[in-house]
């Protein structure tokens, strides 16, 4: 394991579902109101990361995939954690028309897969990339800015 939360262009090699939701983990370390992008293929490790996340704000209930729902709110003791599933948007302006900006400044943290469209609007948001790798036990996640 190296330090986490990675900084801009580090990689990690992530070992089995508990190190993946450890890693998620690290992320509650953001200031209030932040947004994480996320990216990464089928499977990729996305919701599990989340899930350790929702973890560490004190969120004991099980987080799934936004991906019907488009954006979940978890109601943490930390706050609010807004999940939110870009991937059936045909136009971010869908996301603003449902008061995206108010609900990210409202939220604790706000987490949002398949967010390429939105990443000018929060250029200060870390975006991590995460990728299977051969072995199907082991996940790897690269912050890319
Ligand atoms: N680092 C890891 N090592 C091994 N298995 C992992 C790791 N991270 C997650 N998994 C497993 O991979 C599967 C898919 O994970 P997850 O649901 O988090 O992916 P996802 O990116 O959210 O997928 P989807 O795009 O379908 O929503 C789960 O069974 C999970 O337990
Ligand atoms: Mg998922």
């Amino acid at each position: 394991m190296g330090a986490w939360p990675l900084a801009p262009g580090e990689t990690s090699t992530l070992r089995g579902l508990p190190e993946q939701q450890a890693f998620g983990a690290a992320w509650a370390a953001l200031p209030p109101g932040s947004v994480l992008f996320l990216e990464g293929e089928l499977g990729a490790g996305k919701t599990s990361l989340t899930q350790g996340l929702a973890q560490a704000l004190g969120f004991t209930e099980p987080v799934t995939s936004p991906t019907y729902a488009l954006m979940n709110l978890y109601p943490t003791p930390a706050g609010t954690l807004l999940h939110v599933d870009a991937y059936r948007v045909r136009d971010p302006a869908e996301l603003y028309e449902m008061d995206l900006e108010a609900l990210i400044e409202g939220s604790r943290l706000s987490v949002i897969e398949w967010g390429e469209r939105l990443y000018a609007d929060y250029p200060e948001a870390p975006v991590l990339h995460l990728e299977h790798m051969k072995s199907p036990e082991i996940r790897q996640v690269t912050r890319r800015r």
